[in-house]
């Protein structure tokens, strides 16, 4: 009750400034107000995902945090693990604003942020600053002005330079806020950028004698057959997991409300099913050889147990925290 009381002060503010608001909120108060709410501890419910063991199936999804400023403030919600970014290798500052438009009737959200953070390289210094022990992900992406055809190469210093640093990392190819970023979902691109990092992730174990994990976020506007490609794929090149979905260009389930004409991609409840139904796909053609972390509209209880039975190991959260509050972290914690 008390977060829908905060959360009517926050929609009065420009959304953007909202997210920013809470999140320094967080850390400033070590989220002593929420603790309230936590008075009784988050159950451990260690899983086993990619080799490596998660507090519990809930993540904190990309988007969030997009320079690791907030890693403990958030692991204090409860997360069993926070995938910071994306990231790209050098600062940028994305695209005009406004970039986030609510849509209340719907619990959904618009933006078109286009990948605005301060680079890789800054990543690094909070995560080492940060003492959160748990799982890091770190969700990487090209920048603006680096061609489509020469972006893998982004992807690679990327993972380099993160290799030390991150538990996971996730290959962002599906944010439609980055010009033809998406095209890095088919055909030839997709192949070459699968075995580069594989290539790559095999160099760096060597070198390091640590085996990160990589994943792929795909979007949720891939049609049948494009997912039986890409589930194709990810076997032969052994790819650890798959993130899916990133947010939808189709804004069909909101049309006619306030927002809906907006920019960008739209995530949230409008999302959830068409994310539920991509899952449910990928987990036919993936036979359980490669494990799906399953993000989309979940915003309760119900909608985090539909993804885990659709085929999801691992569940993330983003537009759910913004409507329902950090409580609904626990709820769902305590129920999957
Ligand atoms: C404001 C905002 C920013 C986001 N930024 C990123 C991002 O930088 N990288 C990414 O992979 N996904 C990003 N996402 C997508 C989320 O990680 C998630 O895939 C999507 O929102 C669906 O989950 P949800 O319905 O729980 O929000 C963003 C989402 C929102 C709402």
């Amino acid at each position: 009750m008390f977060y829908y009381f905060i959360r009517k002060l926050l929609f009065l503010i420009e959304p953007e400034k909202a997210h920013f608001l809470t999140l320094k909120y967080l850390k400033i108060k070590n989220i002593n107000l929420f603790n309230f709410f936590y008075k009784n501890r988050i159950p451990s419910k260690k899983i086993k995902c990619m080799g490596l063991t998660f507090k519990n199936k809930l993540g904190a999804a990309a988007g969030i945090d997009k320079n690791g400023e907030y890693i403990n403030s958030l692991s204090k919600l409860g997360f069993g693990f926070i995938e910071v970014g994306t990231v790209t290798p050098l600062p940028q500052i994305g695209n005009p604003k406004p970039r986030i438009f609510r849509i209340i009737p719907m619990e959904g959200i618009i933006n078109s942020m286009g990948f605005n953070n301060l680079g890789i390289d800054n990543l690094i210094n909070n995560i080492k600053k940060s003492n959160f022990k748990g799982i890091i992900g770190v969700n990487i992406g090209k920048n603006h002005n680096t061609r489509i055809e020469e972006s893998i190469n982004d992807y690679l210093i990327c993972i380099d330079k993160i290799y030390c640093y991150a538990s996971y990392i996730a290959i962002n190819i599906s944010s439609p806020n980055t010009i033809n970023l998406r095209n890095l979902q088919y055909g030839i691109l997709f192949q070459d950028l699968l075995y580069k990092i594989k290539k790559k992730q095999k160099e760096l174990h060597k070198k390091y004698l640590k085996y990160v994990p990589i994943a792929i976020k795909i979007s949720p506007d891939l049609s049948k057959k494009e997912l039986i490609y890409i589930s194709k794929k990810l076997i032969k090149y052994k790819i650890d997991a798959v993130i899916a979905t990133n947010t939808t260009l189709d804004h069909s389930l909101v049309s006619g409300l306030k927002n809906s004409f907006q920019k960008g991609g739209l995530s949230g409840l409008p999302l959830q099913k068409k994310s539920t139904n991509i899952i449910s796909i990928l987990s036919k053609n993936l036979k359980n050889e490669i494990p799906i972390i399953g993000v989309g509209g979940i915003n309760s209880i119900n909608s985090a147990k539909e993804k885990i039975k659709s085929g999801a190991t691992l569940i993330q959260i983003y537009s759910g925290l913004v409507y329902h509050g950090p409580t609904l972290v626990k709820k769902i914690i305590n129920e999957i």
